[in-house]
């Protein structure tokens, strides 16, 4: 039997933890695996809904759909809930490799229990050179929504960060063609403008925006109304974060996270690029926004997919990636739920 009892690589307080969690023959403190789900639980999510939910199993760690946190109007099917999940997914097999455990994922694991999104089983391994680099962005990432400064993004960069998805199994679509450019922002304008008119969608932000301490948007996490109105407007009402930021012409970039079609595997996929992209982008100094009414509104989905990716793809999420201005402080992290109440023993 192994005996081997696994230490944290960069959790302090967990040496003198008594408390053991045998996995299949390898003995992790339970401080390790606590540490481990609250840094996956800094992945992003759609309208910060968190909607995921962490079961400690005999084998490692099982992470569930919680299908109480959908965006019933914006998000019907699932989508976006599951993209969330896979984002958390990435994190949790970034920060637990980065700790000296690699992460073996079996997706969809349970035919009979559709919320089973992944089961996780962990195996020792040394972390990566990039260990300390991988935990930082995961801690410092975030979404900010002020204006990106005109310093244009080389597609050389976009194309980096495609890379990145692609090593990690993925598969997205930098935007480089003018024309294409054109019709993306064209696109997202027109889904902003048809959710507008849609009583239960707006509702639905309501509900998700200045909510409480624990999930949703709050409101220093959104930009005061801007003097200038942006080319793609925001789905959130203002808020209360300054943004003195100038109307320019877009320097920015665009990529859109592929999958080869519409199905549950590829959306937890999609999440699992997302974080790739994201936390590659933070390591680069580039700030991204996720960009999903184009994809929510089946009318400019279908546009996208047919005018921009030519059919040759499944588009499931849209990001915007800049750069912010180096002057401006780092934004305070958006807030989670309690680890207690989504990690079950
Ligand atoms: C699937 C998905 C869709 C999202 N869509 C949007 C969007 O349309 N507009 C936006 O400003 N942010 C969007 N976000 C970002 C979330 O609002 C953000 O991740 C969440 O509020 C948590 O904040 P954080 O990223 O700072 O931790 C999306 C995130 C995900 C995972």
């Amino acid at each position: 039997m192994n005996e081997r009892v696994i230490r944290p690589y960069a959790s302090p307080g967990a040496e003198g933890d008594a408390d053991v969690i045998d996995l299949a023959g390898i003995r992790v403190p339970a401080q390790m695996l606590r540490r481990l789900v609250s840094l996956a639980i800094r992945a992003p999510s759609v309208h910060n809904t968190q909607p995921w939910l962490w079961r400690i199993h005999p084998d490692g760690l099982d992470l569930h759909a919680d299908e109480s946190r959908r965006l019933t109007a914006a998000d019907p099917t699932g989508r976006n809930l599951v993209i969330s999940c896979g984002a958390a997914l990435h994190h949790l097999r970034v920060v637990a490799h980065a700790s000296g455990l690699l992460a073996d994922v079996d997706r969809f694991a349970d035919p009979d229990d559709p919320t089973l999104l992944a089961r996780v089983r962990f195996t020792p391994a040394p972390p990566p050179r990039t260990a300390a680099a991988d935990l930082r962005a995961v801690q410092e990432r975030c979404t900010d929504r002020r204006r990106f400064t005109s310093w244009p993004v080389p597609h050389g960069r976009l194309n980096l960060l495609a890379q990145a998805v692609e090593r990690d199994g993925g598969y997205a679509v930098p935007i480089s063609d003018v024309t294409d450019r054109f019709r993306v922002d064209l696109l997202a304008a027109r889904a902003h403008r048809l959710q507008e008119r849609d009583a239960a969608i707006t509702a639905e932000v309501q509900q998700w925006t200045h909510r409480n301490a624990y999930d949703g948007l709050p409101a220093d996490h959104l930009p005061a109304r801007a003097p200038v109105p942006d080319k793609i407007p925001s789905r959130f009402d203002e808020g209360l974060l300054p943004d003195d930021g100038q109307e320019v012409e877009s320097g920015d970039g665009v990529i859109v996270i592929c999958g080869d079609d519409d199905s549950r595997a590829s959306w937890l996929r999609a999440g699992e690029s997302l974080s790739a992209l994201w936390l590659t982008a933070v390591k680069d100094g580039l700030s991204v926004v996720p960009l999903s009414q184009v994809i929510e509104v089946p009318e400019t989905r279908e546009a996208l997919q047919h005018q921009v990716l030519g059919d040759l793809a499944v588009a499931l999420l849209l990001v915007r990636i800049g750069w912010q201005p180096i002057s401006r402080g780092q934004l305070a992290p958006t807030p989670r739920r309690p680890l207690d109440d989504v990690l079950m023993a």
